[in-house]
């Protein structure tokens, strides 16, 4: 299914572009991650102290989750600039020396999706990261020569949705590795409220907690909703998003009241009425519901995890009592035996 046609999806549509007023810019206006965030002040106090830039750091969390804001938020209170791109942009070494020799001292680097980065680009970044030169080869053959030139020191900020795709010595030369977890409901309630007042439409708190809990732990998600709820409401309620307003609404929209939709549906109901509830493989189950695997494991999968809906075996993927009673199936005993404490 098309991530950008999908309204829970957490991957970023087009319309989410309106979203850049609504993205916090200070650790102040950052909902949440209390851990993450504790972690953040104490290395920006430090650099600030020592008068240095910041270490490298590397934020893994699903999509949607607030690793692109952090970066930003990072330049803000760092007071530097920040240059952005992303690791399949980067095709050639020679991409990456043009990137690095255009930075100034203390500048942030930020390279999202950064497990995408080709080896031979990659290989760059070593000695970037950690000395602060460049090494690049040029020409081929026996003319080939190896340049070497100081860069400017630089902090390097990289996303990526799990760290188990970085390669070691990648992940290695990140001073800091940070772990973005999804949001509780009563963050997500704020989140809303933040949002709402930004963009001016008015929300009671009954109609935010709503809004929070079909909102699958997710920032992007539950903006994106406020906005698609922010149209209902001005069409059909006089503007004010209610309980009663969100639920009709989002109800329409095929969110249930979980904010699972039809896709979720379909892979849970294809495990346990296909398949009698699991455990089957990543790659089987992905062709049942016609993803691409990759997709299933980074996208649809994680929120389904969370809630306890699916389990990860060794065997494969199962279907967890929750799952019966939300979608309406009736869990065989002998079945439950056999799911993992
Ligand atoms: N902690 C947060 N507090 C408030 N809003 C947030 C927070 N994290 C993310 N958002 C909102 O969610 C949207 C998606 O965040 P983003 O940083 O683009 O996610 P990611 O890069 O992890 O996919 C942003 O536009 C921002 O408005
Ligand atoms: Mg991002």
């Amino acid at each position: 299914m098309n991530q950008e046609e999908r309204l829970v999806s957490p991957v970023a549509a087009p319309d989410d572009l309106f979203d850049s007023d609504l993205r916090p810019r200070f650790l102040s206006q950052y909902v949440g991650q209390e851990h993450l965030k504790n972690n953040v002040e104490i290395a920006i106090a430090a650099a600030k102290g020592r008068g240095e830039p910041l270490d490298h750091v590397l934020f893994h969390g699903y999509p949607g989750l607030g690793k692109t804001t952090l970066a930003h938020v990072l330049a803000n209170e760092m007071g530097a600039s920040i240059k952005v791109t992303s690791g399949p942009v980067i095709e050639r070494a020679g991409d990456l020396a043009a990137i690095l020799t255009s930075l100034q001292e203390g500048d942030l680097l930020f390279i999202d999706e950064i497990h995408r980065l080709n080896h031979v680009v990659e290989e760059i970044l070593y000695p970037a990261m950690e000395d602060f030169e460049l090494d690049l080869m040029i020409g081929q053959g026996p003319g080939a020569r190896s340049v070497k030139m100081a860069l400017p020191r630089f902090t390097l900020v990289g996303a990526t949705t799990r760290t188990g795709l970085l390669t070691p010595p990648l992940r290695d030369r990140f001073g800091l590795a940070l772990r973005l977890n999804f949001y509780t409901p009563a963050e997500l309630v704020e989140i809303v409220k933040r949002s709402a007042g930004i963009l001016g439409v008015p929300i009671d708190e009954a109609g935010a907690a709503e809004v929070g809990r079909r909102s699958r732990g997710t920032p992007r998600i539950a903006n994106r909703l406020l906005r698609r709820l922010r149209d209902f409401a001005q069409v059909k309620a006089e503007g004010r998003i209610t309980a009663t307003v969100a639920d009709a609404a989002l109800a329409m929209l095929g969110v249930d009241h979980l904010g699972f939709d039809e896709m979720d549906r379909r892979i849970m109901l294809s495990l346990i009425d296909k398949f009698q509830g699991g455990p089957v493989g990543l790659e089987t189950l992905a062709a049942v519901v016609c993803e691409e695997k990759n997709s299933l494991e980074d996208v649809y999968e994680p929120y389904l995890l969370q809630a306890g809906f699916l389990v990860r075996t060794p065997r494969g993927r199962m279907a967890a009592p929750a799952a019966y009673e939300h979608f309406g199936r009736v869990m065989p005993r002998n079945r439950q035996c056999e799911l993992p404490l």
